[in-house]
């Protein structure tokens, strides 16, 4: 048995991936950028079965033993990384998130960046980070991003070569939060998988689109000066302009619940009448991710615990890159 563990922080994006211009490689239509997160983070082990014994890959997902319907996109996974060492073995794979499913958080960024440290190094690949990026990257394009501690961008690209992920600044660079406000813990209906299909049906997206490669550079000038009030109003722009797209696609995908607004309006007011230094994000789900610096983080999460919608509350600062571990979780 080859066996490997490897610990991932997921990752909050100040620029989003959303849509594909390439399915079957999963490029996206635009670079990205995103802060991988300390706090919240996936720890894997995969055992592969060299005898050849085990007829099927086996998932348990925080401790519970998933089917193999749920999992057919790690299955999938896996078949990249059997190619790639040339076998056919079939793995046991055990996964833990330390922060809760659908919370906003995305366990699919540290998921399959975890899947893809822990599943090539247990099989003696040695791929550097740029490598692993790209495998990442198949199964979900935000993985990407987690190769990478601290502030992250990931290219475009066209090809398995060029569409990966690069460290913009390290975790010590800037000490910027995510306070994350959770609405609803449920599950959502939609996966952001199937939402990046709908992408190309929003009239809405060409607009989108059109304006990225500026607020691309814009985030970029803001993380290097550490100015939240430069980096702050795009992010919101963004995020509210990928939640159009998804709103006006077809199917619309409308993932705001009330409590959604309720923080929304709350973190424009805070700003407008005490001057509180703190911006929204908000990913493919109706939790808002709260944008601040260290010093801003108690008086945040402390003003959210306010408001009737908060479920709970999760904070996280800026992490390193992926690290093996010499305990395993099997
Ligand atoms: O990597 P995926 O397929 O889970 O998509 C992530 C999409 C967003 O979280 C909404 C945006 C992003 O860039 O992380």
């Amino acid at each position: 048995m080859s066996i490997a563990t490897a610990r991932v922080g997921s990752n909050i994006a100040f620029i989003k991936y959303w849509g594909v211009a390439d399915e079957t490689l999963n490029i996206p239509l635009s670079n990205s950028i995103s802060m991988t997160l300390a706090d919240a983070h996936t720890t894997t082990t995969v055992a592969w079965d060299d005898t050849g014994v085990l007829e099927r890959d086996v998932f348990v997902l925080d401790g519970a033993t998933q089917s193999t319907a749920r999992s057919q996109r790690l299955t999938r996974h896996l078949d990249i990384l059997r190619d790639l060492a040339g076998v056919e073995w079939r793995a046991w794979v055990t996964s833990e998130n330390n922060f809760p499913t659908a919370s906003g958080i995305a366990s699919s960024a540290s998921g399959f960046a975890a899947l893809t440290v822990a599943g090539c190094a247990a099989l003696g690949l040695e791929l550097d980070a740029t490598r692993l990026s790209a495998i990442a990257r198949r199964s979900s394009g935000s993985a990407s991003r987690s190769l990478f501690g601290g502030f992250v961008e990931w290219a475009q690209g066209d090809s398995d070569e060029t569409s990966v992920a690069f460290p913009l600044h390290g975790p010590e660079h800037w000490d910027l939060w995510d306070v994350v406000a959770v609405v609803s813990g449920e599950e959502k209906k939609l996966s952001s998988a199937g939402g990046h299909l709908l992408a190309k049906t929003s009239p809405l997206l060409d607009g989108r689109i059109a304006q990225v490669d500026g607020w691309l550079a814009e985030v970029r000038a803001a993380i290097a000066e550490r100015d939240l009030h430069r980096l702050g109003p795009v992010i919101e722009l963004d995020a509210l302009a990928m939640h159009s797209v998804m709103m006006t696609s077809t199917p619309s995908l409308l993932y705001w619940q009330p409590g959604t607004l309720e923080i929304l309006q709350a973190v424009r007011r805070w700003r407008e009448e005490d001057g509180l230094a703190v911006y929204f994000t908000i990913d493919a789900g109706p939790n808002v991710h709260l944008i601040c610096e260290a010093e801003t983080a108690l008086e945040v999460e402390t003003r959210l615990g306010s408001l009737r919608s908060v479920e709970r509350i999760i904070t996280s600062r800026p992490g390193p890159g992926p690290q093996l571990l010499d305990e395993h979780l099997i």
